[in-house]
């Protein structure tokens, strides 16, 4: 099995962390976003989206990769965000409505409250101070293993 996770993770680096506790003990690429190479999408049995919530959204450049997918490529995906509230069922939904729009299997969704320094925040010296925590990372090590799982059982 192989797993591609292209993230954007530019206030704090929340994403990544979640992104590399999800890929300790799974088959996984991770790629920027920006990254200058493109990879190539049909090498990868599962792709993963994640960034942290900007304004109530993905990062903009992760809505705009999703709006690009044909529809042949990456059939089966899976969601994640961290962000100052989070509210990752209200926060995913637009994202994996989009992937549906482009007939992909969404095996999943993941979020959590992570560090926020933005705006008012700053005041206070950020909220949420210590996320993600271990307790997330193992939440979202269980996740990969479930998207994984239902890989398998949605490929056979
Ligand atoms: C410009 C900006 C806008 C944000 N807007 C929201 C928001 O609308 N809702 C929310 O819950 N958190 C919001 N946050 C907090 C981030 O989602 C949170 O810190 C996230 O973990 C950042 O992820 P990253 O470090 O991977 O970029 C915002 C942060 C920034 C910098």
């Amino acid at each position: 099995m192989k797993i591609l996770f292209i993230i954007s993770s530019t206030h704090v680096g929340n994403t990544r962390k979640i992104a590399e506790a999800m890929a300790k003990n799974a088959p996984v690429t991770i790629a920027e976003i920006d990254s200058a190479s493109e990879p190539d999408l049909r090498d990868y049995d599962i792709v993963g989206l994640g960034s942290g919530i900007y304004f109530g959204k993905h990062d903009a450049k992760i809505i705009e990769f999703a709006e690009n997918l044909s529809d042949k490529s990456a059939p089966y995906m899976f969601v994640f965000s961290t962000s100052g509230t989070g509210n990752f069922d209200k926060n995913n939904k637009p994202l994996i409505d989009l992937l549906k729009s482009k007939n992909k299997i969404v095996l999943g969704s993941f979020g959590c409250k992570a560090f926020d320094k933005f705006g008012p925040f700053k005041l206070v010296g950020g909220i949420n101070k210590g996320r993600p925590n271990e307790d997330d990372y193992n939440k979202a090590r269980i996740f990969m293993e479930s998207v994984m799982q239902k890989y398998k059982e949605a490929a056979k």
